[in-house]
């Protein structure tokens, strides 16, 4: 772990009781996948900024602005609670998040930056960036991933600019909370925010996938949009999430000084998308700096159309691990642990067995971690060794017991 200090893009921050990052996590930091030319999240990236560019055109210029390099790090406030997310939601526990001292920590979506970038007075923008959650570890897990968000404000002029009848309509009146609207929303508001949201969206992932791709609208919650929903297309045979949305909370435009204004908000994780667009078996091969990845991007424009072609997998290692686990002991701290060791070695950890000891009142927790190397065969010796240390550091950093 680290000193009393961790030194991050540049800057010292002091560590306290807050902090739980690992050096691990911290050294992805800067690595910045989703800015390097012909990286598979770059394409992707570049493809959905090109979409926005091209279709929303305000006297011949792009109305959306883009920014790709926002440090990671925030403020639990900007992470949180100027998205009005609740002090008790699961999402701000230590065992979900990367904490880098009680004031910052890693920013757990690229939500962090909607109140300040609307504050700044922008209403039509997107964001990528690296992301951090604790998790667990399999082929589409990985602690660090890449988001896009996207925001779109509008004022009564541009909101109801297509609506014949002026009179009467209004983006605000003094009504009630229900699943359609928010309490400060009138109908119309609610009605053509929502519209907008969901053609602007069907039609990003259509120019992503192509014409007759298969979507689904599905009702969600997150505490700064109201009402809320989730895209879901049909791809090989089974649906699949692909973001999340929805109409941005009065409140949190309030904050951010845009009192007359309304607006539309998603999300989306680019691991996600880029996995299915282009056929990417494993996460950790966004990682990879051999070049058998990397090779088949190269001199690949955003719009080309590309198939992954596996390189034939090398064998896996499979170990178990079992021990009793002390009293307050939290699964994601043993994943965090493995990725420490492991590295990208580590494929999978899965729990596969837990019992409580009838006696001893004690429970024992059975890990079965796959090791696979991405770009070679590894031995069974170098697997012992790493298998090893992870059994030491859990005892010596976790307090569970070994059996
Ligand atoms: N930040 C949300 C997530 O990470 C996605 C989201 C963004 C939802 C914007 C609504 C609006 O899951």
């Amino acid at each position: 772990s680290f000193g009393d200090s961790v030194e991050i893009l540049g800057k010292s921050y002091p560590t306290d009781h807050f902090t739980n990052a690992t050096p691990t996590i911290v050294s992805k930091i800067g690595r910045n996948l989703h800015n390097k030319e012909h990286h598979p999240l770059h394409l992707i990236y570049k493809r959905i900024e090109s979409f926005f560019h091209k279709s929303y055109l305000r006297r011949g210029n792009p109305i959306f602005s883009a920014y790709s390099n926002l440090s990671p790090v925030v403020t639990h406030e900007q992470n949180f609670d100027s998205l009005l997310v609740p002090q008790n939601h699961v999402s701000r526990l230590p065992s979900d998040t990367y904490y880098i001292n009680s004031e910052y920590m890693l920013r757990a979506h690229t939500s962090a930056h909607q109140r300040d970038l609307v504050r700044s007075g922008l209403d039509a923008f997107i964001v990528a960036g690296d992301v951090y959650r604790r998790d667990a570890i399999d082929a589409t897990h990985y602690p660090v991933f890449h988001q896009m968000e996207g925001v779109r404000l509008f004022s009564d002029f541009e909101l109801f600019n297509k609506v014949s009848d002026l009179s009467g309509v209004s983006l605000f009146e003094d009504g009630r909370r229900d699943n359609t609207r928010q309490e400060t929303h009138s109908l119309e508001t609610s009605k053509l925010v929502e519209h907008d949201l969901k053609v602007c969206l069907e039609a990003l992932m259509r120019c992503l996938f192509g014409e007759d791709l298969n979507m689904r609208w599905v009702d969600a919650y997150f505490p700064f949009t109201h009402p809320s929903w989730e895209l879901e297309i049909y791809h090989q045979e089974e649906w699949v999430e692909m973001l999340g949305c929805g109409v941005m909370e009065q409140k949190l435009l309030d904050s951010a000084g845009a009192t007359n204004k309304v607006g539309w908000a998603f999300g989306l994780g680019l691991e996600r998308l880029a996995m299915k667009l282009f056929s990417i078996p494993d996460i950790r091969l966004f990682w990879s700096t051999d070049s058998g990845f990397l090779h088949q991007f190269e001199g690949k424009d955003f719009n080309d159309s590309i198939i992954y072609k596996p390189v034939s997998k090398y064998p896996q290692c499979v170990n178990d691990i079992s021990f009793w686990i002390p009293e307050e002991f939290s699964p994601n701290d043993f994943y965090d642990l493995v990725r420490s060791v492991g590295g990208d070695l580590v494929e999978q950890v899965s729990l596969v067995d837990e019992f409580l000891h009838p006696k001893k009142k004690r429970m024992s927790h059975c890990y079965r971690i796959v090791y696979r190397h991405m770009e070679k065969t590894l031995t069974q010796e170098e697997v012992n060794e790493v298998h090893q240390e992870i059994e030491n550091l859990s005892a010596q950093n976790l307090g569970v017991e070994v059996r």
